[in-house]
């Protein structure tokens, strides 16, 4: 299980002088975790569930794998589902890719940025503005605790020169002239999309 509530915390702080044997235990970074994008644009295209994945150090999501990227992965991603300070960190979801260094998801939240989402190894790589901490969950959402009363859900989508190939943004408030055309709004979460069979 994934979520905890605000509840089950308090809960948990209340019980804290009970045996320990009764106690829930207090979760902490899950892995494996994949996450997957929904929106569709003006047409009816869109990512459509498919998991985010790792280009060149930045977030696509789509049912294309762009050719021109030097490294294409799928990912998954570990977390601490209870936690709005601990970076997300990725892992090639395939044998044939190793990264260098550990890599954490990053967007940038700055007001009016509409930034392109990605990953980077250090602080001294981000973008300006970028950050790796905050990402949490809101329902099965992810989403962007500015603090601890405004979690915000502000993930966009981009069509990208490759057909069915979409790049995954942080819309920090953006004016419509720092937007890119086309773009539109998707939620991220863990639960896969539901296949149906004829
Ligand atoms: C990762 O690989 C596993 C096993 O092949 C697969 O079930 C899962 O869907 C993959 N996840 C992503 C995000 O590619
Ligand atoms: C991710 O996995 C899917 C399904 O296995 C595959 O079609 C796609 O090419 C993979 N994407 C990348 C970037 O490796
Ligand atoms: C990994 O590399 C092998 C050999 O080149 C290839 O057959 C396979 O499709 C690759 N797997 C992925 C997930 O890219
Ligand atoms: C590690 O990754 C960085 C950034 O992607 C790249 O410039 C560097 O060449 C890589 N180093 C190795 C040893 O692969
Ligand atoms: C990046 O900065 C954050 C917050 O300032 C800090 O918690 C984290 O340890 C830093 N990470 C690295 C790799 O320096
Ligand atoms: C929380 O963040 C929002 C947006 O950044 C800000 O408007 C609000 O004042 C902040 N609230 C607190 C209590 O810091
Ligand atoms: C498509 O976009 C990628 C990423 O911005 C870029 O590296 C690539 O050169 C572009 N390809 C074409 C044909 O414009
Ligand atoms: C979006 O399209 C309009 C009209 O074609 C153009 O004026 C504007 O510069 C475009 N914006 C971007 C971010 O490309």
């Amino acid at each position: 299980m994934l979520f905890k509530s605000a509840t089950a915390a308090s809960v948990l702080g209340l019980c804290a002088l009970s045996s320990s044997a009764s106690l829930p235990h207090k979760r902490s970074t899950e892995s494996g975790i994949s996450l997957y994008v929904y929106g569709t644009d003006s047409s009816g295209g869109g990512p459509n569930g498919s998991p985010i994945f790792y280009a060149d150090g930045l977030a696509y999501v789509g049912s294309t794998t762009p050719s021109w990227a030097t490294v294409a992965t799928n990912i998954t991603f570990s977390l601490d589902p209870d936690s709005t300070t601990t970076a997300w960190t990725i892992s090639p979801n395939s044998t044939n890719v190793s990264f260098n260094s550990t890599k954490s998801m990053y967007i940038v939240p700055t007001t009016g940025g509409f930034t392109q989402v990605g990953f980077s190894s250090s602080n001294g790589t981000l973008p300006t503005g970028a950050v790796t901490s905050g990402l949490t969950f809101f329902g099965t959402n992810v989403a962007y605790a500015a603090n601890a009363s405004n979690y915000e859900l502000l993930f966009w989508a981009a069509a990208t020169n490759t057909s069915g190939l979409y790049a995954l943004y942080w819309n920090a408030a953006a004016s419509n002239g720092n937007m890119v055309n086309g773009s539109f709004p998707v939620t991220v979460k863990t639960t896969p999309p539901v296949v149906l069979t004829a």
